[in-house]
């Protein structure tokens, strides 16, 4: 309980995002910014899940496509860099498939009917039948991206624990059985920031209030613009509440501490108004994300660039993979000695 990520012997780190859409600034802050960090001080494996996406896009397999590739382009414009990381394309290496297979046959099927993200999905995504074997088995799918690479720690969401929680008993469950062989995962939580969508909700593809890394300038000088921000700021006398405001969350991330108090204070007396508020955020919010933005337009350019870094990515993971599924092959006696 006590290892904590810098003393521990294990300094492996493993995280992955589905291919289910461009990414917004909300997995940029909540995720790829930590991802970026990790990079110095761990062996990490970054990959781009797209088996995991095909579990809810499974009729629309041209969209995985497409977004493996975006989401692979956000995350080396965000800063993952494939000559610290390895970077690859979750299909690209079979070992997961297999992986998971052999990890479907020890795992009882009501601890996966127990995961909350199971019944919700399915409640959420109503349109979609996610009456599918491959939906159920989406954690034992993740347990083996984790235990393929003999990861100590997962950096994920606070949304993401009951799927460490399983991917841990699973691995119990199989050292119990074959004797010890996987690595007990450990998550490292990036707390979730407190990023409001342009409504004022979560930031999330499916309310369409996101801000993406990838939009065009003018797209994101609209979407800002026409942020709401204090409902009760109706005129522009009317003092505002920068603690309900969007817009003022957004400042938290952007706009240096100083001028960021005198806005607080300049809100609560009408002495700014949204728009001339809103036209510095933009201007800050470009500042800050410029670099990641010229590096995105660069690798949209030359998308193959992108595909020769998962390639690459791919042919490490393989072989790290393979290392792991010999070990397992054997623990369960598969093959005739
Ligand atoms: N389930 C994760 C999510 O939706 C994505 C994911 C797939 C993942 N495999 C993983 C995250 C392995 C961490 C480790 O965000
Ligand atoms: Fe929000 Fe800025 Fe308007 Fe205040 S002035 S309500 S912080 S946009």
């Amino acid at each position: 309980m006590n290892d904590t990520p810098k003393t521990s012997s294990n300094r492996r780190v493993l995280s992955g995002m589905q291919a289910s859409g461009r990414l917004h600034i909300g997995n940029f802050h909540g995720a790829l910014a930590k991802w970026v960090e990790l990079q110095d001080d761990y062996q990490c494996f970054f990959f781009v899940a797209d088996w995991h996406a095909l579990t809810t896009l499974y009729s629309e397999p041209g969209q995985v496509r497409r977004y493996s590739l975006e989401v692979a382009t956000d995350f080396l414009a965000a800063g993952l860099d494939p000559q610290k990381s390895v970077v690859f394309l979750q299909s690209d290496v079979p070992q997961h498939a297999e992986l998971a297979l052999l990890l479907g046959m020890l795992t009882p099927v009501p601890w996966l009917e127990r995961v909350p993200s199971y019944k919700d999905k399915q409640n959420q995504l109503t349109e979609k039948d996610l009456s599918s074997v491959g939906f159920l088995g989406y954690p034992v799918l993740q347990t083996a991206d984790i235990t393929l690479y003999r990861a100590g720690f997962v950096p994920v969401g606070e949304d993401q624990l009951p799927h460490l929680e399983l991917a841990r008993e699973i691995v119990r469950r199989f050292n119990f059985i074959y004797g010890p062989t996987l690595v007990e995962p450990k998550e490292i939580v990036t707390p979730t920031p407190l990023l409001p969508g342009l409504d004022g909700r979560k930031m999330s593809k499916s309310y369409g209030n996101a801000v993406y890394l990838s939009d065009p300038d003018e797209e994101i000088r609209n979407k800002l613009r026409n942020a709401v921000t204090d409902p009760q700021r109706q005129r522009r006398k009317d003092p505002g509440r920068p603690e309900v405001c969007n817009i003022f969350a957004y400042h938290k991330l952007y706009t240096a501490e100083g001028r960021r108090q005198e806005i607080d204070a300049a809100c609560r007396s009408a002495a700014i108004g949204c728009v001339d508020c809103k036209a510095e955020l933009i201007k800050n919010f470009f500042e800050f994300f410029g670099p990641l933005r010229e590096r995105r337009r660069r690798l949209e350019a030359e998308p193959h660039l992108v595909k020769e870094v998962l390639a690459a990515g791919a042919e490490r993971a393989r072989a790290e993979a393979e290392q792991t599924m010999i070990l397992v092959r054997e623990a369960m006696k598969l093959g005739i000695k």
